[in-house]
């Protein structure tokens, strides 16, 4: 049987059937348009949270700096739990014996500080401490010898932080530490071949051996179980009587037994007198970001300030990311930025650090103007740029005002928006070797900081002069880069930092370059091939990855390079999405590290 239809029906179905293969041919081009699989636009992925994070070199104390914002804690508390998780869980670099600088930029206030808690020279240390009888410096005494160790800052830098700007209560902030500490850790592979790479120095310390070898002198594998219980009654005695329990009282006299022992220049005095210092963090504008970092004694925001304002006056972006057009700018505005480092930078309390004229636009301007963009200079050639004699800027000592007033980096975020950046330091992978008997931690050995003798390079390969020679109470140049960068309403959108020595700065720069002119979401940002120079010696340091078409492009144009790649730093970073999300990313090249989102 057949249906008749209408006739306006008939019209409508002969209408429909053209649209309909139209339509389905459109949907097939859409179809064919779309991979079979989604394309990923990256090759590395951060951790995402709606709330807060914390990301550091070990996860495990990244952990625990996330559980404290879980309980409520602010991104201070989360900071100052992580760095007293990390003097357990990682002994090369995390301490209570060492020093550090720290950003907080605190949400509500809308005010960014910076915290000094670096170390200070003993009250006996003087300018030729570490020469020998023929001038020459002697690296043993100055990098391995208890008296490398300055006065240590990390628990009154903490602890100050903690006071002044955490929410919850000193023993909260401490107890996971302790039970890291008395519990005991499970050593991982980043553990066991630290403590197998440096066992020759390590062993010649009593202290140190019997905390970090087992009684035999063997070493703890993955998987075993490290118990540190001096360390944890340490870490009691900060819980329970804040500074008191590490400057005063039980813990220091075990570190003055340790001095008496060993030959060592710190006293009760210098332990009780160590300040933290509450200075103005160095800020300039790059493009339409506002970059801000730590100011002397440490030299790494100033440089990493300059050397963003060098890099301003080209567009970076078109030039290609690592290309040798790149590279090269970023290698001369790194050699001037070094050049001046060698003659300017020292602690502000003893010298005039010329900050204002180094990170003006202007020097830039002029710095910018003497590079050839076709050929490297050679360092030689490039002095100090400052028409300024550096010899004429040392001032008498002012020690500020009292409280009323291997390295290691940790960045937290919390849900309300404040902001920690902060990195610490032994110095050298388990600082000089030596541990405080009876106190389970290891000592620093900052003093190769300084510069021991005008124009011989320090354990990184730092030069130095009358700025950064040794004068007691004066806190050690450094090269340590927390950084916090800012948009254009000024609302924070990233905290990043590095261990490293002196390929710090330069490690933060690029990771920042990577973001703000690359594009590169934050984990491709800090996965990227790296490259350093520091002035003298005139070498190009590289990571494994940049073309060696690109590297021979570099040698063509006059530029001396490392024959070996290495590995430059260690980034720390969290981001800010603009849709709202923190996004951590630890750098992978030091095995463990991890971002921990809160739950
Ligand atoms: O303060 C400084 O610049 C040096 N003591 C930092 C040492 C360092 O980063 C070692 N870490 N890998």
């Amino acid at each position: 049987m057949t249906v008749k239809f209408p006739k306006i029906v008939q019209l409508l179905v002969s209408l429909a059937v053209p649209i309909l293969v139209v339509l389905s041919a459109v949907q097939s081009t859409i179809v064919a348009a779309e991979s079979p699989i989604i394309d990923p636009k990256s090759r590395f992925h951060p951790v995402h949270s709606r709330k807060g994070m914390v990301v550091s070199q070990e996860i495990v104390s990244s952990r625990v700096g996330a559980n404290i914002l879980r309980q409520g804690g602010n991104a201070i508390d989360a900071a100052v739990a992580t760095a007293f998780a990390l003097a357990v869980t990682l002994p090369r670099a995390g301490n209570l014996a060492g020093g550090g600088f720290m950003l907080v930029h605190l949400a509500e206030e809308n005010k960014t500080i910076a915290l000094d808690y670096r170390e200070m020279a003993p009250a006996l240390a003087s300018r030729d401490m570490f020469l020998k009888s023929n001038g020459d410096v002697d690296n043993q005494l100055a990098r391995s010898s208890i008296k490398s160790s300055g006065v240590p800052g990390t628990v009154a830098g903490l602890l100050y932080a903690h006071e002044r700007y955490g929410r919850m209560s000193r023993r909260q902030v401490i107890k996971p530490a302790i039970e890291l500490a008395s519990k005991g850790i499970v050593v991982n592979v980043d553990l066991s071949h630290s403590l197998e790479s440096r066992a020759a120095r390590l062993l010649k310390n009593p202290a140190t051996s019997e905390y970090f070898f087992k009684e035999d002198g063997a070493l703890y594998e993955l998987g075993d179980t490290l118990v540190q219980s001096d360390l944890a009654k340490t870490l009691h005695r900060i819980a329970s009587q804040g500074r008191r329990g590490f400057y005063q009282g039980k813990t220091a006299q075990l570190i003055i037994d340790e001095m008496e022992r060993s030959g060592g220049l710190i006293s009760l005095d210098d332990l009780k007198n160590y300040l933290v210092v509450e200075r103005t963090p160095v800020c300039v504008d790059f493009r339409t970001n506002r970059i801000c970092s730590m100011p002397p004694p440490s030299s790494g925001g100033i440089h990493l300030l300059q050397m963003l304002n060098i890099l301003e006056g080209w567009d970076l972006h078109s030039l290609g990311h690592n290309s040798a057009a790149y590279l090269h700018r970023l290698v001369e505005s790194m050699r001037r930025a070094y050049a001046d480092r060698s003659a300017y930078l020292g602690d502000p309390d003893f010298y005039s650090v010329p900050v204002s004229q180094i990170i003006d636009k202007k020097y830039a301007n002029k710095l910018r103007r003497q590079i050839d963009l076709t050929r490297a200079s050679a360092s030689a050639d490039v002095q100090p740029g400052l028409s300024v004699d550096p010899e004429t800027l040392v001032k008498m000592p002012k020690v500020p005002d009292a409280e009323s007033v291997e390295t290691t980096h940790i960045s937290t975020w919390d849900q309300w928006g404040n902001v920690v950046s902060t990195t610490t330091t032994l110095n050298f992978s388990f600082g000089s070797g030596i541990a405080v008997s009876g106190a389970g931690f290891l000592l620093n050995n900052e003093m190769d900081d300084f510069s021991a003798k005008s124009g011989t390079p320090n354990g990184y390969g730092l030069i130095g002069g009358v700025a950064n020679e040794i004068q007691p109470g004066k806190r050690p140049l450094s090269a340590m880069t927390p950084t916090i960068v800012f948009d254009q309403q000024g609302s924070p959108i990233m905290a990043t930092g590095s261990p490293g020595g002196s390929t710090i700065i330069t490690a933060v720069l690029q990771v920042i370059l990577n973001i703000l002119e690359f594009d590169m979401g934050i984990a491709d940002a800090t996965a990227a091939s790296r490259i350093h120079h520091q002035w003298l010696p005139d070498r190009i340091g590289h990571e494994p990855g940049i073309s060696p078409d690109t590297l021979s492009l570099l040698k063509g144009m006059g530029h001396s390079l490392d024959d070996i790649p290495r590995i430059l730093g260690a980034t720390q970073t969290i981001h800010k999405g603009s849709y709202g999300a923190t996004m951590g990313a630890s750098d992978t090249r030091r095995d463990g590290a991890g971002a921990v989102p809160q739950r």
